[in-house]
């Protein structure tokens, strides 16, 4: 976010697999016998190819059964090796090409601590928690705040979900996410001068909005460790930066969260982060945007294309505060 992007990730047009290529491989994986053996926990081969290190406990649950209503967003879906290979993940470096590094994070065991404003404090097993949960398969555009995309296939659940789990009271306005802190195992996390652990923040309209999800599969399998594994948010109106990964805590308070950026640089990074091509990042303008593998910039859409979903829950918000 603060460095220059690369342009390495560009690739030929051909190389960019459509929703038909996806599901297929699906089938062909599943038909091959390999459905039971996930690959979260993998080792990076040359060229970003990952390999089962040791079987995933949550394998057998993805593909998951796509929610129709999710399936189809108009663009191609992003060719995984192309989105497995260029990520944002700054616990495991400032720049595009973590995914080797991101394998030493180590997801399991991992639990969730849900506390702040709610019935009961609880701490739960990734394990248990996702088999609680309606699982299911969708698929979102995803905006970087750096004006690039890209179409993924996710797994999971919606996140009013986990907030239905977790029993918020009512005097709950937000919900706080955090990502793991353990400067040992990720080294960005040994750049002091970031304030760790990343946080991020929604209001409790935005949590229970049908859009917001919580994705723990990725293109048919448990999500690899680069996308944030065991599970990681995703609100695919807003900038990429509010789709925190590897979340170990979920708090409910009536205060608005300082998010991670917006701790580092508030006047480019606010609370509602939500995607508008007219109104321009203070170093760059958010018109269009660099679909990552197809070599094309398109245009930008207001809420990223998903306004009819989202945009009546800012009726009472000033437009200065909501699109950055
Ligand atoms: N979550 C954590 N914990 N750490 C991060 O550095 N980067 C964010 C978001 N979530 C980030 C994070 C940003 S800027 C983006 S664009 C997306 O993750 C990138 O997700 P992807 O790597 O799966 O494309």
């Amino acid at each position: 976010m603060l460095i220059k992007r690369p342009k390495s990730w560009e690739i030929p047009e051909n190389m960019a697999s459509s929703e038909a290529t996806f599901i297929n491989r699906r089938n062909l994986i599943k038909a091959a016998g390999f459905g039971g053996i996930g690959v979260a926990a993998g080792l990076a081969l040359p060229g970003g190819r990952m390999e089962a290190a040791e079987p995933d406990p949550t394998a057998e649950l993805y593909p998951s059964g796509m929610n129709p209503a999710y399936a189809d967003v108009g663009r191609p879906i992003t060719d995984e090796e192309t989105n497995s290979q260029y990520n944002n993940f700054y616990e495991f470096g400032s720049h595009k090409r973590i995914f080797k590094e991101a394998q030493k994070l180590q997801t399991r065991p991992w639990t969730v601590t849900f506390d702040g404003l709610v019935e009961e404090e609880m701490t739960v097993d990734f394990d248990t928690l996702v088999r609680a949960m309606p699982l299911e398969d969708r698929v979102y555009r995803h905006r970087c705040v750096e004006a690039w995309s890209m179409v993924v296939p996710w797994s999971g659940f919606a996140l009013k979900e986990l907030v239905a789990y977790a029993k918020p009271l009512s005097s709950a306005k937000y919900i706080r996410f955090e990502t793991f802190n353990d400067a040992k195992t990720a080294s960005g996390q040994r750049q002091i001068w970031y304030p760790w652990p990343y946080v991020e923040g929604l209001t409790m309209a935005e949590a229970n909005n049908d859009l917001s999800f919580i994705a723990t599969g990725a293109y048919g399998k448990p999500i690899a460790k680069q996308f944030g594994a065991p599970l990681r948010l995703h609100t695919p109106w807003k900038f990429g930066f509010k789709s925190i990964k590897s979340i170990v805590r979920v708090s409910f308070t009536d205060e608005q969260p300082v998010s991670f950026w917006e701790e580092i640089l508030p006047a480019e990074y606010g609370f509602y982060a939500n995607v508008n091509p007219e109104v321009p990042h203070k170093r760059w303008s958010q018109a269009t945007e660099e679909v990552l593998g197809t070599g094309e910039r398109v245009p930008t859409q207001l809420f990223n294309g998903y306004a009819e979903q989202v945009a009546h829950l800012y009726k009472d918000v000033p437009e200065d505060q909501l699109f950055y």
